[in-house]
C-alpha cells in the first residue's frame, strides 16, 4: 500500500552482528510473470514480500490467479487456472514497470493482450521500444492507442526468429525468452544481458519442459516447445542488498557480516570496494566487513553485468563522499540515476555534476541531518544509509520508494543497531 510514512533516522550508530540477505527482487518478478505461461501451481520459496513483488502479485489476482502467502516462511503458491485472457489495464499496471513483463507470456498463451503504458517511479518511466520490437519479429502485430497498446499474435502462434537486441536490456531479455519458449521453432536472441537472475529463470523454465540454452552469454537460443510446467523454485539471493548492506558496513565503519549471499554475483564490485581501502573477508555465501583504515577514492563506471551493477551506484556514490581524495562516477544506464546527489549535497557533501551521467565527487565531507525524499528505490536505500551517518536527524518521505525492495529495512536495520523509526 502506498503510505504516508516516514523514516526517521537518528545518525551517529554503531553497528554490530549478522545481516541475511533476502531473495532477490529482479529474481522473482520475472518468476512471477512466468506462473502465466503454464496452467500449474508453483511454489516461490525465498520469497521476498516486498511492495514490487505484492504488487505484481495482485496484478496475477487481477488476472485470475489464486494465491496463498506464507509470509513467515517466505513462501507463495500461486494456482494460475483462472487466468484466461491477457488484460493489463488498470492502475496497478501503470505503477508497476515490471508489468510489462506479463506481456509475452500472456501473448504466448492467449494471442493477444491488452495493456495500458506501464509505469513506475522517477526512472521506471524508461521506453518499451526493444519490448515491442520484440514481439513484433515473433509474428505479432501491435496496434497503438492513447492509452498503451493492443499485441495481437500471428494464429495461431508467435514464430521463432532471430532477435538482436540494439541495446543491451535485462528485463527485455527476460520477455523475449518467456515468449518465444512456447513460439513454433527456434529463436536466437543476440546481444542479451546476462544477469544471474536470467540464467536462474532460464534454468527453471527447463526444468518444467522448456528448451533454452546460452542464458548468462550474449546469445540464447531457445526451441519453442508445446507447453511448460511448474514446480518450486527457489528465488536466489539479492545481489544489490548483499552490496549495499556491505557498503553500509563500510559507511558505519563498522563490523557486520552479510550472510546468505552469493558474493561471486559481485564480482566487479568487491575488488573495487577492495582497491578503495575495504577491508573484507569473503567466503563462499558471507562478506565481513571488518574495521580497516581510512577508504580512498576509486573513479567507476557502471556496466551491464558483470560489471558494476546501476543499482549499487547511489550507495557506491555515497561511499566516495567519505573516501579521501576525488572520484569520478559515470552512470552509463539511466539518465536520470544521479538526480539524488543534490540532496546528499544539501547534507555538506560535494558532488558536482558534470552531466546527467557523470558526477565528481571531493571527499571526505562531513554530513548532516535533513529533510530528504525518496526518488526511487536504489537512491532512497542511500539516504537511509546518509541518515545513519550524519550529526544529527535526518528524515525521509516517499519511504513507498524503499519499500519497493527491501523488506522490514528498517527492523532490519535496528537489529544491526541503527536507529530507524517508521512514523
Ligand atoms: N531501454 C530502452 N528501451 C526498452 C528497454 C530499455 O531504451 O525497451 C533502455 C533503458 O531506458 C535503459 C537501458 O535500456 O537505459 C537498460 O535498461 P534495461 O531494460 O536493462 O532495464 P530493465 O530491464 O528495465 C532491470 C532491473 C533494474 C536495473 C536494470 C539494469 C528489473 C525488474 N529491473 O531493469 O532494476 O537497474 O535492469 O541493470 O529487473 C532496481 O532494481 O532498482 C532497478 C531499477
Amino acid at each position: 500500500m502506498e503510505t504516508e510514512q516516514k523514516f526517521e533516522i537518528e545518525g551517529g550508530c554503531e553497528l554490530k552482528g549478522e545481516i541475511k540477505v533476502n531473495g532477490a527482487k529482479n529474481s522473482a518478478l520475472k518468476i512471477l510473470a512466468s506462473v502465466v505461461l503454464t496452467e500449474e501451481k508453483i511454489v516461490i520459496e525465498n520469497f521476498p514480500f516486498i511492495e514490487d513483488t505484492k504488487r505484481m502479485l495482485e496484478l496475477l489476482e487481477e488476472l485470475g490467479a489464486v494465491i496463498v502467502k506464507d509470509v513467515e516462511n517466505k513462501k507463495v503458491k500461486i494456482n494460475p487456472e483462472g487466468i484466461k485472457a491477457g488484460n493489463l489495464q488498470g492502475e496497478l499496471v501503470k505503477k508497476l514497470r515490471a508489468s510489462i513483463l506479463l506481456v509475452g507470456p500472456l501473448l504466448a498463451r492467449f494471442g493477444e493482450v491488452n495493456m495500458t503504458y506501464p509505469g513506475g517511479c522517477v526512472i521506471g518511466k524508461r521506453p518499451i521500444d526493444l519490448f515491442l520490437d520484440g514481439f513484433q519479429k515473433l509474428g505479432a502485430k501491435i496496434e497503438w492507442n492513447d492509452d498503451g497498446f493492443k499485441a495481437i499474435a500471428n494464429k495461431p502462434k508467435l514464430i521463432g526468429t532471430t532477435i538482436f537486441f540494439s541495446k543491451i536490456t535485462v528485463t527485455g531479455t527476460e520477455a523475449m525468452m518467456m515468449t518465444a519458449v512456447l513460439a513454433e521453432g527456434k529463436t536466437v536472441l543476440k546481444n542479451c544481458a546476462m544477469e544471474p537472475e536470467i540464467k536462474s529463470l532460464a534454468d527453471y523454465l527447463n526444468y518444467n519442459g522448456a528448451k533454452i540454452s546460452g542464458a548468462g552469454t550474449p546469445t540464447i537460443v531457445i526451441k519453442g516447445t508445446e507447453k511448460i510446467s511448474a514446480g518450486t523454485f527457489k528465488v536466489i539471493p539479492d545481489r544489490i542488498e548483499a552490496g549495499t548492506f556491505v557498503m553500509m558496513g563500510l559507511l558505519c565503519k563498522s563490523e557486520i557480516t552479510v550472510t546468505d549471499c552469493v558474493p561471486e554475483h559481485l564480482g566487479a564490485v568487491l575488488p573495487v570496494l577492495k582497491n578503495a581501502g575495504a577491508n573484507l573477508e569473503v567466503g563462499e555465501d558471507y562478506i565481513k566487513v571488518k574495521k580497516g583504515e581510512r577508504l580512498k577514492a576509486v573513479s567507476i563506471s557502471t556496466h551491464e553485468y558483470p560489471g558494476f551493477a546501476t543499482d549499487l551506484q547511489p550507495p557506491y556514490t555515497l561511499l566516495m563522499t567519505q573516501a579521501e581524495g576525488i572520484s569520478l562516477v559515470h552512470e552509463t544506464i539511466f539518465e536520470g540515476r544521479l538526480f539524488f546527489t543534490d540532496q546528499l549535497n544539501s547534507m555538506g557533501t560535494a558532488i558536482v555534476m558534470c552531466d546527467p551521467h557523470r558526477v565528481v565527487i571531493s571527499g571526505p565531507t562531513g554530513i548532516y541531518g535533513k529533510k530528504l525524499t525518496s526518488p526511487d528505490l536504489r537512491a532512497g536505500i542511500t539516504m537511509v544509509l546518509a541518515g545513519m551517518i550524519a550529526h544529527g536527524k535526518t528524515t525521509i518521505d516517499n519511504i513507498y520508494q524503499i519499500d519497493r525492495g527491501y523488506e522490514d529495512i528498517d527492523e532490519r536495520l535496528n537489529l544491526l543497531g541503527a536507529n530507524i523509526k517508521r512514523v
